[in-house]
C-alpha cells in the first residue's frame, strides 16, 4: 500500500494529512477558521465557504510537506459524515476528484469512527490499544460513550440527551463574559476559584445507563449569575462559578463513564477524545476512575483529540486493511453522498460481503 491522503472538513477546521500505510504521519496541516469568532459559535455557511476557499491550496501544501507528488498516493480519504453537510460535500468532492484523477481508491470515513480508532495509531498508547476498549468522546459537537469492539464494530452505550459537554463549557463561558471557544477560558478562570459557595446540580448522576445531560447545569449557572447586573460580576464570583461548573462536569462525566464501564466489563482500556478531554480536572477524574478499575487510561495528544485529518487517514488505513482481509474491493462507491447523520452502528454494513 502507498501513502494515503486524508481530508477533514466536517466542522470548522480544514485539515489534511498524509500517512504511510503503517500509520507514520508524513504530513499534517490544519487551518482553524477564525470567521466564527464574532458569532460565538460555528456558522455552517461560513464554514462551508471557508473549506472551499482553503482546501485546494491546503492539499497542495500537505503534499509539499510530505515531499510527495500526487501520483505517489495510494488512496484518498475524507470524512463524509456525520457533520455539517456543506463542509462534508467540499471535502468529499475534493477527495473523489483526486481519486478519479489519479485512478486510486476513495475511502469514505465516518468522523466518529475516526475519533474512536485514533488511540490505535501506532505509538500513541503504550503497548497499543487493542480491542475491546471504551471510548469517551467529549467535544463541542459530540458527547458519547462508545464500546469499540473491532474495526466497524461499535456500540453506542449512551450519549447526551441535550447539549454536548463542550457546548455546555462554551455557553457557560459566554455567560461569564469569556471568549469562544469557552472550554480553555473556563478552565483557566476555574484555577483561581473556590467552588464551595456556588453548589451546582449533577444531572443524571447515579441513574442507570450512561446518558448525559448538561442543560439543567447550564440553567443552574444562569440562576447563580442572575443577581448580578450586567458587567458587575466580581472576578472571585466568576472564578468560583467556573470552578464549581467544571467540578460538576467532571463529576457527571466520571459517573457516566463508571456506568459505561459497568456496561462493558470486557473493556481493556479507557480512552478519552475530543476537545473537552483536554480539561485537566476531567483527565484527573478519569485517571482515578480507570485506576480504581485496574484499567489503563489514555487520551491522545490534544492535536489528535480534537478534529484533525490524521485520524481520518488512520481510520481509512484500518478500513482498507479490513477490506483486504475480507477480500472486499478497496474503494467506496463514488456515488456515495456525504451524510449529516451516520450512526456508528451502521459501520458493520460496509464489511458485509456483497450477495453472491
Ligand atoms: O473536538 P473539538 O476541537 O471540536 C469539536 O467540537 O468537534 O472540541 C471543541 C470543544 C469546545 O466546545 C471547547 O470549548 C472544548 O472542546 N474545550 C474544552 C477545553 N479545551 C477545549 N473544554 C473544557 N476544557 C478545556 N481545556
Ligand atoms: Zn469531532
Amino acid at each position: 500500500m502507498a501513502p494515503i491522503l486524508a481530508i477533514e472538513s466536517s466542522c470548522d477546521d480544514t485539515a489534511c494529512a498524509i500517512l504511510a500505510p503503517d500509520g507514520t504521519i508524513l504530513a499534517e496541516t490544519v487551518l482553524s477558521q477564525a470567521g466564527h469568532v464574532p458569532f460565538g459559535g460555528v456558522v455552517p455557511e461560513i464554514a462551508a465557504r471557508a473549506h472551499l476557499a482553503a482546501l485546494p491550496a491546503l492539499v497542495r501544501h500537505t503534499l509539499d510537506v510530505a515531499a510527495l507528488p500526487a501520483e505517489a498516493l495510494g488512496a484518498i480519504a475524507a470524512s463524509t459524515g456525520p457533520g455539517l453537510i456543506g463542509g462534508l460535500i467540499v471535502g468529499a468532492g475534493m477527495a473523489k476528484g483526486l481519486a478519479v484523477a489519479l485512478g486510486r481508491p476513495f475511502v469514505a470515513v465516518n468522523h466518529i469512527e475516526a475519533h474512536a480508532l485514533t488511540a490505535r495509531l501506532p505509538g500513541l498508547v503504550p503497548g497499543g490499544a487493542s480491542f475491546p476498549y471504551l471510548l469517551l468522546l467529549v467535544s463541542g459537537g459530540h458527547c458519547q460513550c462508545i464500546a469499540v469492539e473491532g474495526v466497524g464494530r461499535y456500540r453506542k452505550l449512551g450519549g447526551t440527551i441535550d447539549d454536548a459537554a463542550g457546548e455546555a463549557f462554551d455557553k457557560v463561558a459566554k455567560m461569564l463574559g469569556l471568549g469562544w471557544p469557552g472550554g480553555p477560558a473556563v478552565e483557566a478562570l476555574a484555577r483561581e476559584g473556590d467552588p464551595a459557595p456556588w453548589p451546582l446540580p449533577r444531572p443524571l448522576r447515579g441513574r442507570p445507563g450512561c446518558d448525559f445531560s448538561f442543560s439543567g447545569l447550564k440553567t443552574a449557572v444562569a440562576q447563580k449569575l442572575a443577581p448580578f447586573a450586567a458587567g458587575a460580576l466580581p472576578r472571585t464570583a466568576a472564578a468560583g462559578i467556573a470552578a464549581s461548573f467544571q467540578d460538576a462536569v467532571a463529576d457527571i462525566v466520571a459517573d457516566r463513564v463508571a456506568h459505561a464501564l459497568d456496561m462493558m466489563p470486557q473493556a481493556t482500556l479507557l480512552v478519552a477524545a475530543g476537545g473537552v478531554a483536554a480539561n485537566t480536572a476531567l483527565r484527573t477524574r478519569l485517571t482515578t476512575l480507570a485506576t480504581s478499575r485496574a484499567l489503563p487510561f489514555a487520551a491522545p495528544p490534544l492535536r489528535l483529540c480534537t478534529d484533525n485529518a490524521v485520524m481520518v487517514g488512520w481510520a481509512a488505513i484500518e478500513t482498507l486493511r479490513e477490506r483486504r482481509r475480507l477480500g472486499l474491493p478497496p474503494t467506496d462507491d463514488l456515488d456515495l453522498l456525504p451524510r449529516p447523520r451516520w450512526p456508528l452502528e451502521q459501520m458493520a454494513e460496509r464489511f458485509a460481503h456483497p450477495a453472491p
